[in-house]
């Protein structure tokens, strides 16, 4: 029994699309890999939810980890102090011998790596500790040094000892603070000017408002390479359902292909969730087709699953939230300015920045910039309006 290979809400097994992005993450290292070097500036993806953007940097990630790279995965949060996260995942990264090639030549590199565990992580142990302490205390630039250093003697080992280098992914990057961004960026700045001697590169993914943050937080910020991730093209969509199909020894009618392209508007999270129900309805056998009439039967589904997270969102608002989420669903489904919510609010529009800030911490809406904010779930809005009727 073939099993269903979609994954909704989960890094897909098959990435489809994306060619181009790969390419400039491709780009970068092998700059490192040929010379040894930093691998040209930060490197920053950016995307409202559910478009891929974690998809895309573990793709990355598997992609480094295949040319020999050690990689360090962040997710950045407001919880948690991000630089004492880039620390821990580094000292992570070299212990981890999860991270190296195969055969003969993972062996040679396990020794290595042991080695160099050995060499790094005890230091690394004492920077870790010391830019979780001065992180709060002290203005940025004492981090800068700690971990300059801790990237570049991280980055010179691993080359050191037959590794490609260092790369560092940094999720969720509109979560970090305004601090944290500019010691990122000041210490990127500072490894590119000894540049020959550090083997490493830094890509980060975020929300549509990162590059606005990063700039804010350092003038020099905007020197970084912004590139925004748009919703799949037909033929991509396409591949993202026929593909992990295929692998699994079954093949898609192409009147429910259409129809699923025609539902999910792209958007990768419908496309995996339309697949996944569709499978489940189907329940096909070795050498299946799946048909429309699957399509129809799975999408109830979906729709209650959608609906789920709709609902859990909604009973998670304040009433005050809740307001300010029912002045922009009247507005409707695009990107809503400040002053039509306050309007439908009845409030000045200085006065709604509190659940403005706090929708966008539980990722219900999401600034686009400009002061403007959307829905970050295809639906919502409409569901929302629903509400209005009942
Ligand atoms: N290129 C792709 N091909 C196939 N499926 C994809 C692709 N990109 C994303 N997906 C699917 O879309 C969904 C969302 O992907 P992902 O979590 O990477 O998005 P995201 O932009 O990081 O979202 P968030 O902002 O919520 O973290 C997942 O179910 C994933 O499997
Ligand atoms: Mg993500």
């Amino acid at each position: 029994m073939p099993s269903n290979p979609y994954t909704p809400g989960q890094v897909p097994r098959i990435l489809a699309g994306r060619t181009a992005e790969m390419r400039r993450i491709e780009g970068l290292l092998a700059r490192v890999v040929t010379f040894g070097e930093l691998g040209g500036p930060l490197l920053v993806f950016h995307a409202p939810r559910g478009i891929g953007k974690t998809s895309l940097l573990r793709a990355g990630q598997r992609r480094a980890t295949e040319s020999g790279f050690v990689t360090a995965w962040v997710a950045c949060s407001r919880q948690q102090p991000v630089l004492a996260e880039i620390a821990h995942s580094i000292g992570r990264a070299l212990e981890r011998a999860d991270a190296v090639p195969a055969g003969a030549a993972g062996n040679r590199w396990r020794g290595q790596l042991e080695r160099l565990t050995v060499e790094v992580g005890l230091p690394g142990a004492k920077v870790q500790a010391e830019v979780a302490r001065r992180e709060s205390s002290t203005p940025p630039h004492a981090a800068i040094g700690v971990l300059e250093s801790l990237l570049h003697d991280a980055a010179a080992a691993v080359r050191k000892r037959g590794g490609a280098g260092l790369l560092l992914l940094l999720d969720e990057l509109h979560a970090a603070s305004a601090d944290e961004m500019a010691v990122i960026l000041n210490t990127l700045q500072n490894l590119d000017g000894e540049r020959a001697d550090n083997p490493l590169t830094t890509v980060a993914a975020g929300l549509p408002v990162t590059p606005e943050a990063l700039t804010r937080a350092a003038t020099f910020g905007e020197r970084s390479t912004f590139v925004s991730l748009e919703v799949l093209s037909d033929d991509d969509a396409r591949a993202a359902l026929v593909d992990p199909a295929a692998a699994e020894g079954i093949t898609w009618a192409p009147d429910a292909l259409d129809a699923i392209i025609e539902e999910s508007n792209g958007y990768p999270y419908l496309l995996q969730l339309l697949g996944s129900t569709t499978w489940e309805a189907a329940e096909p056998a070795d050498g299946d087709q799946l048909g429309l009439d699957a399509v129809t039967r799975g999408l109830p589904v979906a729709r209650d699953q959608l609906a789920a997270m709709h609902r859990a969102r909604w009973g998670a608002a304040s009433r005050l939230e809740k307001q300010f989420l029912a002045a922009m669903a009247a507005v409707g489904d695009g990107n809503i300015t400040r002053a039509a919510i306050a309007a439908g609010m009845g409030v000045d529009s200085r006065a709604i920045s509190v659940p403005r800030e706090r929708l966008i911490d539980k990722g219900v809406i999401e600034p686009v910039g400009h002061g403007l904010v959307r829905f970050t779930l295809p639906g919502f809005g409409a569901f929302v309006r629903g509400l209005d009727e009942a």
